[in-house]
C-alpha cells in the first residue's frame, strides 16, 4: 500500500476541532489497510497570523506545494478583527488557492435521507437532492485589480473592486463542469449575470462555445445568478451540475449547503490543473467557516471536515473504495440516529464533535471487518 503526505492545516475557530474528528477517521482507515497517510501539521489564517505575522508562511506554502493533497479546516474569527486588510486569515486561504492554482472548486450538496427534516425547506423538495456547485475559484472579483479605497477631493471615500474573467479561464472550468457532467445525469446549468455584467456576457459566450465544440451529448441551460439563488430554494432537484464564477459560487454554495440540512455537512475539493505526471494539486475543506461562537467547545459538525477527507481520497489518490466507505460511515451514523447540534431535530440528544467522529470511525472499522 503506498504512502501519502498529507499536509493538514486546522485553521483557526472550530478547525482544529473538525482535523482532529479527520485524524480519527484516518487512524481507522489505516487499520482497515485501505489507505495509510504520512501528515504533516502546520498553520494557516489567524492561527498563522499569530506565530508567523503572517496568514501564510512560505515556508507552509513550501508545504503545501510539496504536499500529495492539503486538508484544511477553517480559517477567521473576531480576534483578528483589527489585523491590516494585506494579512487578514482570510488572505492566507486565498493566496493558497491562487499559488496553487486551484481554479476549480467542487461543492457537492446532497440531502442524506436522515437529515430531510433538518433542512429549512420542505422534506419534499430536499430528499434526495444530489447536486453539485462547480466554483471558479482563482479569478473573478475575489482577485482582480484594482481593488482598492481611494479617498476622493472632497474627503469621500471611493471602494472599487473588479470583476475579470478571460476566456482561458472560463473554457478551463467550463470543462470541469462539462466532464462531471457526464459521470452525472448529464446537465449543466451555468449562472451569470449576462444581463448585468460584461463578465457575465463573455461567460455565456465561452460555456456556450465550449458546449457547441465538445459536448454536444451533455445538455446545457443558462440562468441569471439571482434566479438560480431563487431556484436553488424553490426546487432544488431541477439542477445536477451547476457552474459559476468565484463570488457567486461563493453566495450559491452556502444556499446549497442549508438544503442538505446544515452549513456543517458541505465538504469541497479545489482542483488544480493537470500536470504531466497526471496528478494535480488539490486542496479539501468544508465550506464552513470558522465558527467562532461554538469554537472550543466540542460543538461542531466534523461531517464536513470528514466528507472533504473522502472526496480527497476518490480525486487525489485514486481511492474510490476507502472514499465509498467513509461516505457510507457518514450515511449510516447519521442513519443511526447520531447528529452534532446543528442538525438535531428537537426530543434528540446531540453529541459532541469528537463523539460523532468517534462513531463515523467505529462504523467505518466495523464495515471494513
Ligand atoms: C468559502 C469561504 C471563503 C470564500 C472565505 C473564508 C474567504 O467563504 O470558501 O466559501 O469567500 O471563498
Ligand atoms: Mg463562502
Amino acid at each position: 500500500m503506498a504512502t501519502y503526505k498529507l499536509l493538514l492545516l486546522p485553521g483557526d475557530g472550530i478547525g482544529p476541532e473538525v482535523m482532529a474528528g479527520v485524524e480519527t477517521v484516518l487512524g481507522a482507515l489505516a487499520e482497515t489497510g485501505l489507505a495509510r497517510f504520512e501528515t504533516e501539521t502546520d498553520r494557516v489564517g489567524g492561527a498563522a497570523i499569530d506565530a508567523h505575522g503572517t496568514p501564510l508562511s512560505d515556508a507552509t506554502l513550501a508545504r503545501a506545494e510539496a504536499a500529495d493533497a492539503i486538508l484544511l479546516g477553517a480559517v477567521g474569527g473576531p480576534k483578528w478583527n483589527g489585523v491590516a486588510y494585506d494579512i487578514r486569515p482570510e488572505a492566507g486561504l486565498l493566496r493558497l488557492r491562487k499559488e496553487l492554482g486551484l481554479f476549480a472548486n467542487l461543492r457537492p450538496a446532497i440531502c442524506h435521507p436522515a437529515l430531510a427534516d433538518a433542512s429549512a425547506l420542505k422534506r419534499e423538495l430536499v430528499e434526495g437532492l444530489d447536486i453539485i456547485i462547480v466554483r471558479e475559484l482563482t479569478g473573478g472579483v475575489y482577485f482582480g485589480a484594482p481593488k482598492e479605497i481611494t479617498t476622493l477631493p472632497d474627503g469621500a471615500k471611493r471602494a472599487v473592486d473588479t470583476q475579470v474573467y478571460t476566456t482561458g479561464e472560463i473554457e478551463r472550468i467550463a470543462h470541469v463542469a462539462f466532464d462531471l457532467a457526464r459521470k452525472r445525469s448529464g446537465r449543466v446549468a451555468s449562472a451569470e449575470k449576462h444581463n448585468v455584467m460584461k463578465s457575465g456576457v463573455l461567460w455565456k459566450e465561452v460555456v456556450t462555445r465550449v458546449h457547441a465544440q465538445h459536448y454536444a451529448d451533455v445538455e446545457l441551460e443558462h440562468v441569471l445568478a439571482d434566479n438560480c439563488a431563487m431556484q436553488l430554494v424553490r426546487r432544488p432537484k431541477q439542477f445536477d451540475v451547476l457552474v459559476t464564477d468565484n463570488l457567486f459560487g461563493d453566495i450559491l454554495s452556502d444556499v446549497a449547503a442549508m438544503l442538505t440540512g446544515s452549513l456543517g455537512m458541505l465538504p469541497s475539493a479545489s482542483l488544480g490543473a493537470l500536470d504531466g505526471r497526471g496528478t494535480r494539486k488539490a486542496l479539501y475543506e468544508p465550506v464552513h467557516g470558522s465558527a467562532p461562537d461554538i469554537a472550543g467547545r466540542d460543538a461542531a459538525n466534523p461531517i464536513a471536515m470528514i466528507g472533504s477527507l473522502a472526496m480527497c481520497l476518490r480525486y487525489s489518490f485514486g481511492l474510490g473504495e476507502a472514499a465509498d466507505l467513509v461516505e457510507s460511515a457518514v450515511t449510516a451514523t447519521l442513519a443511526g440516529g447520531a447528529r452534532t447540534a446543528d442538525i438535531a431535530s428537537p426530543g434528540t440528544e446531540a453529541v459532541g464533535t469528537g463523539a460523532m467522529a468517534g462513531l463515523i470511525a467505529a462504523d467505518l472499522r466495523a464495515r471494513a471487518a
